[in-house]
């Protein structure tokens, strides 16, 4: 029994080490390491602004590889500097907004700082993150959430209207990702907040934002 623990704690460790220096990625229990996001290349920026567009209509047979969403959610708010700091700006540096990736095979939230996905809910919750028909078969709805508390900015006003722009900057990095991948996006206001936040289990301080849908662009 203790050489089984032994055996399964150096396992898991094995696997954690290979994950980092591999394109894999690791499912341990409920948290999925992401690949290594390669931060060179990409389109360059002019051709990308050029390029930048929503995009409605998608091929629904072609999946998004692991590789490609780690991709995306690091250029949504993943970390890019020693401190911590990431892609996207925000108010006062207090990191208010989490990013939840609807997938699939469930609902994570996306853990900058491990580069990992972490299991919310499990299934296909897809069509409960907006009201258009394209989201419940697209391969990926990010939901943008909002900490009010974590900003600790007291006027209600001044707070979601900060809150809004930290998932503002968010939405644009990820729509210029796309653009330079040539994946389909659009940011969504359609959300119904409130079922989505119960479905979740969020706090009353806690609010959906707005949705992004990215799913590769029909031909
Ligand atoms: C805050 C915000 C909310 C939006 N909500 C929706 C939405 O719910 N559904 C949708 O199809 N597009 C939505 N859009 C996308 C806009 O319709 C789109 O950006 C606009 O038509 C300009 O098109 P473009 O993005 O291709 O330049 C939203 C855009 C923003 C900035």
């Amino acid at each position: 029994m203790k050489n089984m623990k032994l055996f399964s704690a150096v396992f898991s460790l094995f696997l954690c080490i290979e994950c980092a220096f591999s394109n894999e990625s690791v499912s341990m229990s409920n948290k999925r390491i992401l690949p290594k996001v390669e931060r060179r290349g990409g389109m360059p920026l002019m051709e990308a602004l050029s390029k930048r567009q929503s995009i409605r209509e998608y091929d629904y047979s072609k999946e998004i590889s692991e590789q490609i969403l780690a991709e995306l959610l690091w250029a949504t708010c993943g970390e890019n500097r020693a401190d911590g700091k990431r892609t996207a700006g925000s108010t006062l540096n207090k990191q208010s907004v989490s990013v939840y990736a609807v997938l699939e095979k469930g609902i994570y939230l996306y853990i900058p700082e491990e580069n990992a996905l972490k299991l919310v809910l499990e299934g296909d919750y897809r069509e409960k993150t907006g009201m258009q028909p394209f989201v419940k078969d697209a391969a990926v709805n990010i939901v943008f959430v909002g900490d009010e508390k974590k900003l600790g900015v007291s006027n209600p006003t001044d707070s979601m209207l900060m809150l809004g722009v930290d998932a503002g900057l968010m939405s644009q990095n990820l729509y210029l990702y796309c653009a330079s991948k040539g994946l389909g996006t659009v940011v969504r206001g359609s959300i119904d907040r409130e079922a989505f936040g119960k479905l979740i289990s969020l706090e009353s301080h806690e609010k959906v934002l707005l949705a992004q849908t990215v799913s590769w662009p029909k031909e």
